[in-house]
């Protein structure tokens, strides 16, 4: 309505670079597209390098900037806690956030292991904020209209789900140690930083994990130590060789409650394979597939389809009746892989706004990091691994 000023929302966020650029774009697109009941306003970052942070303050849109995230947390002038750094610092900066009784969103994965990540699922619940991890792929129009198909019972009982992440932006063997490579920084290796999405997109569409079995690599045992330079481009700081410590590709099966079975890929040595992100699933009236490198396009077989014309058909969700896509452009005028993040931002921002928990939350990063955890042990076990809770 024309003169009734919205509700605003002040966001600080932790870090800058890659996922920092995502999610500053996010806050400030929502309200241009989406009607929300809130109104984020960028109001501080915090980094530690002094110069690099007034910098993306400046460039990104923030009103201010602090040098430590605890100087961030503490301020009253911020409702919201955004932490967009690497893995092994969310669980403190979140645990410190809900006590200050700030909303919180995280990247994934939440953290280094599932003992961490209940203690943010605790401290989350215990001073009653809002919660959320950004797996961003959930919310592509596509894939909210495949969930919409499976619940709608458009594929009957579901047989297969088959989900890889393949990626290959380290597969010179010169690419610097990078802290995506470093176990007590992230956690895991590619099956933290891409098989996390495809897990959380399983879980999404077709429900729970029963059991699991992995085998994980690491072809590369040792680089050059560097560092991000943002996206996920890297650059060398010495002739100094350090170890890799995490899985460059990791593999595993799967049973799912449901009875389906999962067959499951994560690696970064997949070459020519940018991020493609896909599955597919089988059920007993049809087939449904996406791949995030054409990610407004869903493929559906239904084997109930006249015979003669069956065949996978190629739906472009861009139409009004696809979730979110009506906010922005006609009909086959695409969106892209910075919409996700505001799809999930909105739903953040109405869970803050209607008082309800919005999804996926710290429970869904626990449940996503006790697989994480039990597909290691699996590869280290060459055993079967039941899913507990
Ligand atoms: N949702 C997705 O698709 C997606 C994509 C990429 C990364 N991620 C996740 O986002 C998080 C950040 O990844 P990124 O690619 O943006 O990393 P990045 O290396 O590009 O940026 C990390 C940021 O954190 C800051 N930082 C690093 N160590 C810190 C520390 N100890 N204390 C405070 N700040 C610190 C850096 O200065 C930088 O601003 C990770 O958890 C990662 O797994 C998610």
């Amino acid at each position: 309505m024309v003169g009734v000023k919205k509700k605003e929302i002040r966001i600080g966020m932790v870090g800058y670079q890659f996922m920092g650029k995502a999610h500053s774009h996010a806050y400030r697109d929502l309200p241009f597209y989406f009607d929300n009941p809130l109104k984020p306003v960028l109001k501080a970052i915090s980094g530690r390098n002094e110069e690099a942070v007034k910098e993306a303050q400046k460039k990104m849109g923030w009103e201010s900037y602090e040098t430590d995230w605890r100087a961030l947390i503490k301020r009253d002038d911020i409702d919201v806690i955004d932490i967009v750094t690497p893995n092994h610092t969310h669980a403190e900066i979140a645990i410190a956030a809900a006590e200050a009784g700030k909303h919180i969103i995280t990247e994934k994965p939440l953290a280094l292991n599932v003992e961490d990540a209940k203690r943010m699922l605790t401290a989350v619940r215990k001073n009653g904020v809002k919660h959320m991890i950004c797996h961003n792929y959930r919310f592509v129009p596509a894939v909210q209209y495949a969930k919409q198909l499976i619940d709608e019972g458009r594929l009957g009982k579901i047989y297969h789900y088959r989900g890889s992440y393949l990626q290959d932006f380290i597969i010179d063997p010169n690419f610097p140690l990078i802290w995506r490579l470093q176990k007590e920084i992230s956690g895991s290796g590619a099956l933290g930083d891409i098989g996390a999405h495809s897990i959380d997109l399983a879980r999404f569409l077709i429900g729970e994990f029963k059991e699991i079995v992995s085998t994980m690599d690491t072809f590369i045992k040792e680089r050059p130590i560097g560092e991000m330079t943002g996206g996920l481009s890297a650059k060398g700081n010495s002739e100094e060789m350090g170890e890799v410590t995490v899985d460059d590709a990791t593999s595993f099966l799967a049973r799912f409650e449901n009875g389906a079975l999962g067959n499951f890929e994560a690696t970064r040595f997949a070459a020519g394979n940018r991020n493609k992100n896909k599955f597919e699933i089988n059920g007993e009236k049809g087939s449904i597939r996406w791949d995030m490198e054409n990610m407004n396009n869903l493929e559906v077989y239904f084997t109930d389809d006249e015979e003669g014309v069956q065949g996978f058909r190629m739906i472009n969700c861009t139409e009004e009746v696809h979730p979110y896509v009506g906010a922005y452009w006609p009909a086959g005028h695409i969106i892209g892989y910075e919409h996700t993040f505001i799809h999930l931002m909105d739903e953040f921002l109405r869970g803050i706004a209607g008082d309800y928990q919005p999804s996926p939350n710290f429970e869904d990063g626990v449940k996503n990091q006790i697989l994480l955890e039990a597909i290691e042990q699996s590869a280290k076990d060459k055993k079967w691994i039941e899913i507990g809770s």
